[in-house]
């Protein structure tokens, strides 16, 4: 019986993926954990620890307690809040990684999912459907924690023969948890603020194109990689994985087919450089091809789901 800990619970991606989870192997069977105390959707249904992913013994103690076989590494400083703190999003990205990895090889887990991002691109990568073997010269110190990330869990796999698996997301956008401090997080607060407000003040540029999914998708998706027969797998680096692109002005006319009256301005700040360096659109046909991945949500059934849901959860 596979039992499942994710480390980073308590985050944008970690809440929905604990939920989906449990859905599919039972309550108790996936043990969450994450720094800060259980997010309200994950208070009750499951085991639930407050873990520090740095120290190495008590999230030993926790594999051992829990008798676990798979690990969802998802405890990250973010691509805008990695910037703000550069040695601190390195020391995070980079032990939890290569503690994890460690763990998987001593404690002989069956399977370790660690997802990486389009971050490890950068602005000499081809910038339309970049293609999953390219250019990668990653300008955010987010972006090299994730590529160097990558070239570890290859690295595991083929020294000590570790079940790892990665995806590499694009700009994620749900409605359950709050975004982390990424650079695609204005996809959300657009939502939220055209709601309550009608307006929206764009911290990217009008025409800057972004690889996005929506969080069913990418939850499906890992879902999915995880339980893949692994020789269907052609790498242990990370797949590219692709829904849609789009820029704020048509996130912003999406929204009026809804809102007629919403209203969107710019004002880039120190996001627009970063987003500057990353794809505009992604070839994502390795995942499609090796392990059958197909998205289901395009930018108008996202808007039509984001609103409604939203709507319901503001009291709007
Ligand atoms: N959300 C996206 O759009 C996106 C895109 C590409 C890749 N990713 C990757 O997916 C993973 C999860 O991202 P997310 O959006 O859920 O991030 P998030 O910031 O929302 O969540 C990360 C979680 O990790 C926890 N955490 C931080 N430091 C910790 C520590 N020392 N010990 C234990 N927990 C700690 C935080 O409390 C938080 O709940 C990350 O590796 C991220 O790089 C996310």
């Amino acid at each position: 019986m596979d039992k499942i800990l994710i480390i980073g619970a308590g985050g944008q991606i970690g809440v929905e993926l604990t939920l989906a989870l449990r859905k599919v192997y039972g309550d108790n069977n996936v043990v969450a954990t994450d720094i800060k105390p259980a997010h309200p959707l994950l208070k009750d249904g499951g085991p639930y620890y407050i873990l520090d992913v740095m120290n190495k013994e008590a999230t030993l103690e926790i594999v051992k307690k829990e008798k676990i076989t798979q690990i969802y590494l998802l405890a990250a400083l973010l691509s805008a809040t990695g910037e703000k703190d550069p040695h601190k999003a390195w020391e995070i990205n980079m032990n939890s990684l290569l503690q994890t990895l460690e763990l998987g090889v001593q404690e002989k887990l069956a399977k370790i999912y660690w997802p990486s991002s389009i971050a490890v691109f950068g602005s000499t990568t081809p910038h339309d459907l970049t293609p999953q073997k390219t250019i990668i010269e990653p300008r955010t110190v987010y972006g090299i924690s994730k590529y160097t990330g990558e070239l570890w869990c290859q690295y595991y796999n083929q020294r000590w023969g570790l079940d790892v698996r990665s995806v590499r997301y694009p700009g994620l956008i749900s409605w359950k948890s709050e975004p982390g401090g990424g650079t695609t997080d204005y996809a959300i607060d657009i939502y939220i603020e055209a709601l309550k407000h009608k307006r929206y003040t764009c911290f990217l540029s009008e025409h800057t194109y972004l690889p996005m999914m929506y969080m069913d998708d990418a939850i499906r998706g890992t879902i999915e990689l995880m339980e893949s027969p692994v020789d269907k797998l052609k790498t242990c680096m990370s797949y590219n994985l692709s829904a849609m692109s789009f820029s704020p002005k048509e996130i912003a006319e999406a929204i009026k087919k809804h809102i007629p009256d919403f209203t969107i301005d710019y004002a880039p700040d120190f996001r627009q450089a970063i987003a500057d360096g990353w794809p505009k659109s992604i070839d994502d046909s390795a995942a499609r091809n090796d392990w059958g991945w197909k998205h289901n949500f395009d930018l108008e059934t996202m808007t039509n789901e984001m609103l409604s849901h939203l709507r319901e959860k503001l009291g709007l």
